[in-house]
């Protein structure tokens, strides 16, 4: 496991915004482990209030604030913005893993995909980071977003999510430029991470697997060791780090 930071020492406060998905999940899970101080963002306030409890529970014990927000509001920034501001105060680093991987077939695409992805994906947490910047500042703080690998190799029916992950890594990368040298922004392009329903069917399985070449689909395992190391790598800004290609 990836502990570079001792725990309870640095403790910085981290914002996962997406933190009930999958990935959203294990990343909160692994920097409580290490002593970080957590902001938890999503959309469901029961799934944030179930997560909450159970950081808090020994044996993590851990410091955890929630803020709900849907991100396709224009409201969201705001509603997270005052949330961090009431209930600690400031945020250290920012790690994006929100959104959905809506199927958006090419033939029935309409205006409202595009727009409603690309709004959560790229506009939001861009929206976000930009209203964060003083707070980043501040503490020489790092922003880690979760991309695509399908946004240099594209698979099919998924126009909409592509588009907004592109522009989310454009926006990114933008951003390294804007806030260096005080805050980094870095990035991971994700291969596929195993999911229960890919499991099921075995030759779906197999079929996406090979795609890698390493031959199997990723863990939230594999994917926070790689967020982890990125929000500790002092020395590097700017850089999309694939895995699971
Ligand atoms: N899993 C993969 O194989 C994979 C591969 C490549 C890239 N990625 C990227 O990795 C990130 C995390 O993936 P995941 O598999 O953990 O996703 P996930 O399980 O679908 O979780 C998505 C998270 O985003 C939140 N969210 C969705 N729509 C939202 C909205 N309108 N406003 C606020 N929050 C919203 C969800 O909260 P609610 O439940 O409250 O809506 C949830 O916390 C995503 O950016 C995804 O594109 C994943």
């Amino acid at each position: 496991m990836y502990t570079v930071r001792v725990s309870g020492v640095r403790g910085r406060r981290v914002i996962v915004v997406g933190a009930t998905g999958r990935l959203g999940v294990a990343i909160a899970e692994a920097l409580a482990r290490r002593g970080d101080k957590l902001v938890l963002t999503a959309r469901d306030p029961n799934k944030l209030a179930v997560m909450e409890e159970a950081l808090r529970a020994a044996p993590l014990s851990a410091d955890v604030a929630t803020v709900c927000a849907d991100l396709t509001r224009p409201s969201a920034i705001d509603e997270i913005v005052d949330g961090v501001r009431a209930k600690v105060g400031h945020v250290d680093d920012v790690v994006l893993a929100c959104g959905p991987f809506p199927r958006t077939p090419f033939d029935d695409l309409v205006r409202e995909d595009l727009e409603r992805t690309l709004h959560v994906h790229a506009v939001a947490p861009l929206l976000l980071v930009h209203a964060l910047k003083g707070d980043l500042a501040a503490s020489h703080g790092a922003v880690v977003g979760l991309g695509d690998a399908g946004t240099t190799r594209p698979y099919t029916n998924h126009v909409a999510y592509l588009t907004a992950k592109g522009a989310l890594r454009a926006g990114l990368l933008a951003l390294s430029a804007e806030l260096a040298p005080e805050v980094r922004v870095n990035m991971v392009d994700l291969g596929i991470v195993a999911d229960p329903e890919a499991d099921a069917d075995p030759l779906r399985h197999h079929r996406l697997a090979t795609r890698s070449r390493l031959g199997r689909f990723g863990t939230p395992d594999d994917v926070v060791h790689v967020v982890l190391a990125l929000l500790d790598a002092a020395w590097a800004t700017g850089e999309v780090w694939g895995v699971g290609g």
